[in-house]
């Protein structure tokens, strides 16, 4: 059995832990618990981030020592992860500790004895306060393009210009408030293009790198590799550069080593047993590293950090994993508007679980951004585990109480080809699982779920218990053994729910070889308790802050106010030809009732609708451009118009839309039309 090594990013130390952590962490944290379920021998490391100039000033602003403020965010996030059920190998640790100061200095040095470490004059903004240089970020003046206010110094995000904070104007310091000077320092550089080959090489290797990256590749190595500027001065919170008196190593030097130090912690807080070393899992090849990050900090870990790896001789991450950004409902999370929501926010208001099992039910090993709808969680949630699976255990079990004292029968005979695609088909998870693939799982166990619930439709064994109660058991013991066998199989994204289950069976913790055992027959099983808070929408929405509504408007009326970007659609020169009636009658037109509406991942621009279109026509998926105007959730309930005979359009890899969604004005809004019918024709 092969040791494998898996890594979460880890957190900066500049705030609590929030939903867009948590897609990282939840799928990180299934898939370890999925390969440990396969029997796999894991380590599961984490940390905060501790270093830089922004948390030395945060910890500033709190009035506290960097080390106190960083510990007391540490706490924190390591409380928000756990009640998401999040917990790592040797606890949530740091990058601000002496092992890591040992390792920094370790790959330090064999940068240096490798000859790739060269210095270089640097210009950059000065705080004539304490006369520290500031980064990009702690200096805000006037975009010198667009000639927009309060911009910071890297880029401006009226225009969306990047410039160099030189050229910023009349540029103040965050920090002081004070108009900063213009002062050289030497800084420390790495001469990462010296590695050019050796990553070209590496990261072409098989399964290192999702296919659909190799892109930002092409464009980097194209443009060549830029020496890396690794110095700061001070002040600073980060590891003094040996033999150096006011330099700092860089944060995204030591940050990435920490994946070092903390395997290296988290060893020697293990039980006495472990006699492994550090070395075992960063110099033994056949140890499997994988790192999951998000995509904004690809470069890092595509390039700086093997570098580095390269540099010292340690072995070379197997797979870099990487997955999206989280939108929500359609938006970036943004504390403007309102939208940015903490996990214990969240918490608050809904089952963790929950969230553990929408992000599992859309994602997949694509880097694909990954929208939280709350309407979607909610009715995931709610129609497809509580209603379907969770329901197959909540219905039997108090049934087989009522009339067999808790004990279930063997299968029905009968009812061997339901018994055999759940068999077969849950020997395919675990795969699904290794491929993070949970979308995967979550939709072979739904449909397994949908399968035996219409089973129990149909026979009604709460009635057939009085005319045949050898089938009713049969049938109930069915239905608990596919509820049973689903949850035992949604392990790795529930494990909450999958213990109690285990606790109320009274069976040894599930496998996914032992998934689809029969149950114990003749057995008393104990009596059904509560497995699954159903989420409430409404808590959901209160997440979003009052501030939201304001934005939103504001944000209408600038698009409103300003011309689109790409010029509207010229004005025809000429008139359009004229047609006759009988042209326009062809045109079906007709009311259609919203009746979902959810952002399509990967997508921009557009949402996936099902629209009631009435009586003949009956349900249409259709596919509308209009996610940069209109919220999903703004067009639920409500009537549009639709063209229903247009033939049917795909709509690249998302799927086929049958039908066109009319929209009014220059930024095109839905046309409503509240009130109608659904098929209601437009004339
Ligand atoms: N400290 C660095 C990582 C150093 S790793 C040696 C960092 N920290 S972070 O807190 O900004 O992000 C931590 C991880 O969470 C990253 O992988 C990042 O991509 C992920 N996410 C943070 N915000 C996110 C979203 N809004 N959406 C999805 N993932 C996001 O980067
Ligand atoms: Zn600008």
């Amino acid at each position: 059995m092969s040791r494998v090594l898996v890594t979460p990013a880890l957190p900066y130390a500049n705030g609590d832990a929030h939903l867009g952590h948590l897609v990282e962490h939840l799928q990180v944290n299934t898939y370890v618990r999925a390969l440990r379920m396969g029997g796999d021998d894991v380590l599961y490391v984490c940390g905060i981030d501790s270093h830089g100039a922004g948390i030395e000033i945060a910890a500033k602003k709190a009035g506290l020592a960097p080390e106190v403020y960083t510990e007391q965010v540490r706490r924190r996030q390591e409380a928000s992860f756990a009640r998401f059920l999040v917990g790592f190998d040797g606890g949530y640790g740091t990058t601000h500790t002496a092992e890591n100061e040992a390792h920094a200095g370790r790959i330090w040095q064999a940068l240096k004895s490798a000859g790739h470490i060269t210095t270089k004059e640097v210009e950059q903004l000065q705080d004539p306060a304490d006369g520290r240089f500031l980064a990009d970020r702690f200096v805000k003046g006037t975009c010198p393009k667009c000639g927009a206010t309060d911009q910071y110094g890297d880029a401006c995000e009226v225009c969306n210009s990047t410039y160099r904070a030189t050229d910023l104007k009349d540029p103040v310091s965050v920090v002081s408030g004070l108009t900063p000077t213009l002062g050289t320092s030497v800084h420390y550089m790495v001469t990462l293009g010296a590695y050019t080959a050796p990553l070209q090489a590496y990261l072409a290797t098989d399964g290192v790198l999702h296919q659909s990256l190799q892109n930002f590749l092409h464009t980097w190595f194209g443009e060549g590799l830029k020496d890396w500027d690794v110095s700061r001065d001070g002040p600073y919170f980060g590891f003094k550069i040996p033999g150096e008196d006011n330099k700092y190593f860089y944060v995204w030097l030591d940050a990435p080593i920490g994946y070092v130090s903390l395997t290296q912690r988290a060893l020697a807080a293990a039980d006495a047993v472990t006699k492994a070393s550090w070395q075992d899992y960063w110099n033994d090849p056949s140890t499997r590293i994988e790192h999951f990050i998000g995509k904004d900090i690809l470069y890092f870990h595509t390039l700086f950090w093997p570098a580095m790896c390269m540099a010292a001789g340690q072995t070379l991450p197997a797979h870099i994993r990487v997955h999206g950004m989280l939108t929500l409902n359609g938006h970036k999370m943004s504390k403007s508007r309102g939208t940015f929501i903490n996990a214990d926010e969240f918490a608050a208001v809904c089952e963790p679980q929950a969230l553990r099992y929408y992000f599992a039910a859309k994602m997949t090993a694509e880097p694909q951004d990954i929208d939280l709808n709350f309407e979607d969680l909610t009715n995931r949630v709610n129609a497809d585990l509580v209603n379907n699976v969770v329901n197959l255990v909540s219905r039997s079990l108090p049934l087989l109480h009522r009339s067999f004292d808790g004990k279930p029968t063997t299968l029905p005979e009968d009812l061997s080809a339901l018994i055999h695609d759940v068999q077969e088909q849950s020997a395919q998870v675990e795969k699904l699982y290794r491929h993070l693939d949970t979308a995967g799982v979550v939709r072979i166990v739904t449909e397994l779920g949908s399968r035996a619930n219409k089973l129990m439709q149909d026979s009604a064994p709460w009635a057939l218990v009085k005319t045949d109660p050898a089938r009713a058991q049969g049938i109930l013991t069915t239905a608990l053994w596919v509820g049973k066998t689903c949850l035992a199989l949604l392990k790795p994204i529930l494990p909450d729910v999958a213990a109690r289950l285990e606790d109320m069976l009274g069976v040894q913790p599930f496998t996914f070889h032992t998934a689809a055992d029969p149950l114990p027959v003749g057995v008393a099983l104990k009596p059904y308790e509560h497995l699954f808070q159903r989420v409430e929408l409404k808590g959901l929405q209160a997440l979003i802050k009052p501030t939201e509504v304001a934005a939103v408007v504001e944000v209408v009326e600038v698009a409103a106010s300003k011309p689109a970007k790409k010029p509207a659609k010229a004005a025809p020169a000429e008139p359009p030809a004229e047609i006759v009636f009988d042209d326009f009658a062809k045109v079906d037109l007709r009311a259609a009732k919203v009746l979902s509406a959810t952002a399509v991942v990967g997508s921009d621009k557009l949402i996936e609708v099902k629209a009631d279109v009435g009586g003949v026509v009956g349900e249409r998926t259709i596919f509308t451009g209009l996610r940069p105007h209109v919220q999903p959730e703004q067009l639920v309930g409500r009537t549009v118009v639709v063209v229903v005979n247009l033939a049917p359009r795909k709509m690249a890899k998302f799927g086929i839309s049958h039908g066109m969604i009319l929209a009014v004005g220059e930024v095109p809004k839905p046309l409503f039309v509240d009130g109608a019918m659904p098929g209601d024709r437009v004339s």
